[in-house]
């Protein structure tokens, strides 16, 4: 029972639900990819940079609660823009369960960081607490203390981001700059801006892709059923594992179990498993599987999952529940308060997809209306785009990233700041 419910949560992460694209015949004559995906499944994100002949750097990072953070930067281009010197900053922010890797694996020319660094940005890429690059802190010690793992993404957004956001302008020097975040990376930018305002000042634009916050509207029974029990789920995560959930290693070991030894880098066996765990599953370019899964999961804590449990449960997009006592110790208010998502003034791009069953697009169109300064809530035009594509997507680029480049060009500040004419 225990080890389905993993199985269903990991699926659930590294699952992409869409019609198959098998017998895709567009172009893809201008996509880079991967050369070798078996090298490239054994690289991590700084070292699959510098195979690609990409500058790289690797920050520390600490928060005021003590994790020791990871941030990846790509400070220029390599084709274009390829001198070292000051330029528009954008900050990236992976999904639950992810790595700055989401923004590098589907190589140069495909990839969003290399894209953008082509595209004339000084490209930094965090990594939340409790993942592959920032499973570290001060005093506690992830193996061994519980406490460690006590955090939802409620804390991502409250202290790794302000820690990532003061560092990179310190560094650079760049008062402002773009941020983009993916599903629970655009949740952790709602949780900022909302409670902590004075932020809002230093975004040029919010590139929200298909962000997760309501689930009013969700299709997503299987979640949604599963979320009912997280009340009896969280606790036995936190006996058996501390509340670590998942991670690329984990994951590993299983599929040598039910595969056989590097079995990672078996498409096939690996196609097998994700079909049978989750049939309604297509997998995009299954040639990269094993450079998507060689990477994602990247771990979490299981109260990421709960926190967007209680939202589903409780249709709010609200502070974490602990419980009346605490929430009243707290919130001075038993129940929960909402994240007053008003409050959020960055000018706000919004992207959805038509078949993304992790974050319906109605309720991309509910945050839209909600937010303080929405300038466009955008459709990604094919009618099978779900919530990997934003990643993993074969056609990323041209169906997505250029409209984000695009978007962010038009943005008020930019303008102002770097087109000066
Ligand atoms: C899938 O990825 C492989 C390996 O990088 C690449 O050679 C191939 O062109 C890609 N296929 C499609 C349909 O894009
Ligand atoms: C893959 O590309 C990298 C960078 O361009 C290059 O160094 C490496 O030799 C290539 N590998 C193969 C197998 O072509
Ligand atoms: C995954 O978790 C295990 C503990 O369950 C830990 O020993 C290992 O270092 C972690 N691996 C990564 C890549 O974080
Ligand atoms: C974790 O951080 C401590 C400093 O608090 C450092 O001594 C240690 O090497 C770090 N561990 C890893 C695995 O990076
Ligand atoms: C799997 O293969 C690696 C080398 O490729 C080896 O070091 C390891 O012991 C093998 N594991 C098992 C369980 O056979």
């Amino acid at each position: 029972m225990i080890g389905r419910v993993i199985l269903v949560i990991a699926v659930w992460a590294v699952a992409i639900r869409a019609q198959s694209e098998v017998d895709d015949v567009e172009d893809h004559s201008t996509v880079g990819y991967s050369n070798d995906t078996h090298e490239d499944a054994k690289l991590d994100a700084p070292g699959l940079i510098s195979k690609y002949g990409y500058p790289v750097e690797t920050h520390r990072v600490i928060t005021s609660d003590g994790y020791i953070l990871t941030a990846h930067r790509i400070p220029h281009g390599k084709y274009k823009n390829n001198e070292p010197g000051p330029r528009p900053v954008v900050f990236l922010m992976h999904g639950l369960m992810c790595s700055s890797a989401d923004f590098i694996v589907l190589g140069p020319g495909s990839a969003l960081s290399y894209l953008l660094a082509e595209e004339g940005y000084d490209v930094w890429m965090g990594n939340a607490r409790g993942n592959f690059y920032s499973r570290n802190h001060t005093t506690l010690n992830p193996d061994t203390d519980r406490k460690f793992w006590r955090f939802s993404w409620e804390h991502i957004g409250l202290y790794d981001l302000p820690a990532f956001i003061d560092y990179i302008i310190y560094i650079t020097g760049e008062s402002k700059m773009h941020y983009i975040g993916h599903s629970q990376g655009g949740t952790v930018f709602l949780v900022l801006n909302s409670l902590k305002p004075e932020y809002n000042d230093k975004f040029i634009s919010f590139q929200g892709l298909a962000p997760a916050a309501y689930f009013t509207h969700s299709e997503n029974e299987k979640r949604d059923h599963l979320a009912r029990y997280i009340h009896i789920i969280e606790p036995i995560f936190f006996k058996l594992t501390k509340g670590e959930l998942t991670n690329s290693t984990q994951i590993k070991k299983m599929l040598d179990i039910i595969c056989r030894n590097e079995s990672i880098l078996d498409t096939k066996c690996v196609e097998t498993v994700v079909r049978i765990l989750s049939p309604d599953v297509a997998v995009l370019n299954q040639t990269m599987l094993p450079v998507f899964l060689s990477h994602t999961p990247a771990g979490a804590s299981i109260r990421q999952y709960t926190h967007y449990a209680q939202s589903i449960n409780r249709n709010t997009f609200a502070r974490f529940n602990y419980g009346p006592l605490i929430n009243l110790i707290l919130y001075k208010s038993d129940i929960p308060p909402e994240f007053d998502v008003s409050k959020i003034t960055v000018p706000a791009y919004l992207y959805y997809g038509m078949s993304d069953h992790a974050v319906n697009y109605r309720d991309t169109f509910k945050l839209g209306s909600m937010l303080g300064n929405t300038i466009e809530t955008i459709k990604i035009e094919r009618e099978t785009v779900n919530h990997f594509d934003f990643i993993w997507g074969t056609h990323a680029k041209t169906e997505i990233y250029d409209t984000v480049f695009d978007r962010m060009k038009k943005a008020p500040e930019h303008e102002k700041r770097y087109q000066l004419t």
